[in-house]
């Protein structure tokens, strides 16, 4: 690819860039019907006297499943859809599909595997170190939208974004910028406190904008995704959704303002009660695995052997349990075990990405949509949602609007991966983007040339 290479600036490039399209623009309208050419016309410098400068306004929904917004009115969420440009089919989140891993994606453009997030949760295998969403820069690979932002001379801020507080870079998670995680704060007061930054002098304007609701993900937990409270919490964000829009046009600066709103993944009812569980008990005959080699159960399998120091070669004691688990799991004796695929990491499915980290175990269980893993049965019967499955299942995707100068009005996209967004973030506030697993071409298709 061409790319951006050989240029020296990101402005220059970006001008130089412009120049490129503009001239194609002219000759594709010239030689057609022009449909593509509105950009085009409309085009000059930017032309509003309340925001000179291009501002993006990001709005994370946690846990808002690609659909929710068909189960009841949504009448600001559909503004949105109808006036910018939305993923027809949903926004694809990464393996696995959980809320960490995925913020940190869409932040950095990198499967979870390269920014080193690869749980909520874990054990590093080599350490033996634990992540609990600690704030240990050491964790937070990658470079986050906030930091490209500061390090390239603009103003970030984040309002509970998962890995906001963590020091790196010329980012300090400054007071009044990002202020520390509190779930008791309510959606008003966030949006309230964001869109208050829009009255500060020109210059002082954050540039980057990141917020985050914690709903309908609770909800969708606590009752399962069909349940009538996960829908009056999506009436609930879509109220906040217009609080957020009401706040722009009362400061006229809604067609301003890039907004785009999205979520990290979606939810799928998982019911014990349903028998929708495999008990790693039940392979026993095969195979037994020690409870402490069990990193994580469900929705995604976990395993670290602890083989002892007579065992010479690790790596083949390894493949001969993945063997052994597939082959207890494939017998038809195993209640479920159709609904279970073990694998060593360097074997999993390529689309997953979920290989190339020390800190992923070496051995990792797809577990099929819906179903429970456990080590044995026990009286407690759960029944609630979750999310964290494949990120193929159509269950486990959210959505994505981008609504704003560069966005086109009543566009719909291809459903895409949320690593293309740190590029698209990039590419609107004119910023050099770190390296990452998005695409250049895909800013292109999304994006108008112009605003
Ligand atoms: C969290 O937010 C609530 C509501 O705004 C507030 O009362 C409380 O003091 C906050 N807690 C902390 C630790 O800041
Ligand atoms: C079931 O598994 C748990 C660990 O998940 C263990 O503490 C418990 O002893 C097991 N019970 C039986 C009956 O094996
Ligand atoms: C993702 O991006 C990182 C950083 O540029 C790179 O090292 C890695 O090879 C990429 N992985 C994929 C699957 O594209
Ligand atoms: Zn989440």
């Amino acid at each position: 690819m061409v790319k951006t290479k050989h240029v020296p600036s990101p402005k220059v490039s970006l001008a130089f860039l412009n120049l490129l399209i503009l001239a194609a623009t002219v000759a594709a309208a010239a030689g057609s019907n022009g449909l593509d050419s509105p950009s085009f016309k409309t085009w000059r410098p930017w032309p509003f006297k309340k925001l000179n400068k291009p501002v993006v306004l990001m709005i994370s929904c946690d846990g808002f499943r690609f659909g929710y917004q068909f189960k009841t009115e949504t009448p600001n969420i559909d503004l949105l859809i109808s006036g910018g440009t939305e993923a027809k089919t949903g926004l694809i989140p990464v393996f696995p599909t959980m809320t960490f891993p995925n913020h940190y994606s869409i932040a950095t453009g990198l499967y979870p595997a390269y920014h080193g997030i690869i749980m909520n949760q874990f054990t590093d295998p080599i350490t033996g170190e634990v992540f609990k969403r600690g704030l240990d820069p050491k964790w937070w690979l990658g470079e986050p939208l906030w930091v490209t932002a500061v390090n390239q001379g603009l103003k970030a801020l984040t309002y509970f974004w998962a890995g906001s507080e963590v020091h790196k870079g010329s980012w300090t998670c400054p007071k009044g910028f990002c202020p520390h995680y509190n779930s008791s704060v309510s959606l008003e007061e966030r949006v309230d406190t964001v869109l208050s930054h829009f009255d500060l002098p020109q210059y002082e304007i954050p540039d980057l904008m990141m917020l985050y609701f914690d709903e309908p993900d609770r909800e969708g937990h606590s009752y399962g995704p069909d349940d009538p409270r996960v829908t009056n919490a999506v009436s609930r964000v879509d109220k906040m959704i217009g609080r957020v829009i009401n706040g722009l046009k009362k400061r006229k600066i809604f067609d301003k303002v890039h907004v785009i709103l999205l979520g990290d993944h979606g939810m799928v009812t998982n019911c014990e009660c349903d028998n929708k569980v495999i008990f790693i008990d039940d392979l026993a005959d095969w195979i037994k695995i020690p409870t402490n080699w069990i990193q994580a159960y469900s929705p995604v399998l976990a395993i670290n052997p602890q083989w002892g120091r007579d065992v010479k070669n690790p790596a083949k004691k390894n493949a001969e349990l993945v063997a052994k688990m597939n082959e207890a799991l494939g017998s038809g004796k195993v209640e479920n075990g159709e609904f279970l695929q073990v694998y060593l990491k360097e074997k999993l499915p390529e689309r997953l990405h979920y290989s190339e980290s020390s800190r992923i175990p070496p051995i990792i269980g797809m577990v099929g949509e819906g179903l429970i893993v456990k080590q044995n049965r026990t009286n407690v019967q759960e029944c609630y949602g979750n999310h964290g499955y494949d990120n193929m299942f159509f269950s486990m995707r959210s959505i994505f609007i981008g609504h704003g100068p560069r966005f086109r009005r009543g566009k719909k996209m291809p459903s895409f991966e949320n690593v293309q967004i740190y590029n698209v973030v990039a590419e609107i506030l004119g910023l050099r983007p770190a390296p990452n697993n998005g695409s250049y071409l895909f800013t292109r298709s999304l994006l108008l040339p112009f605003w």
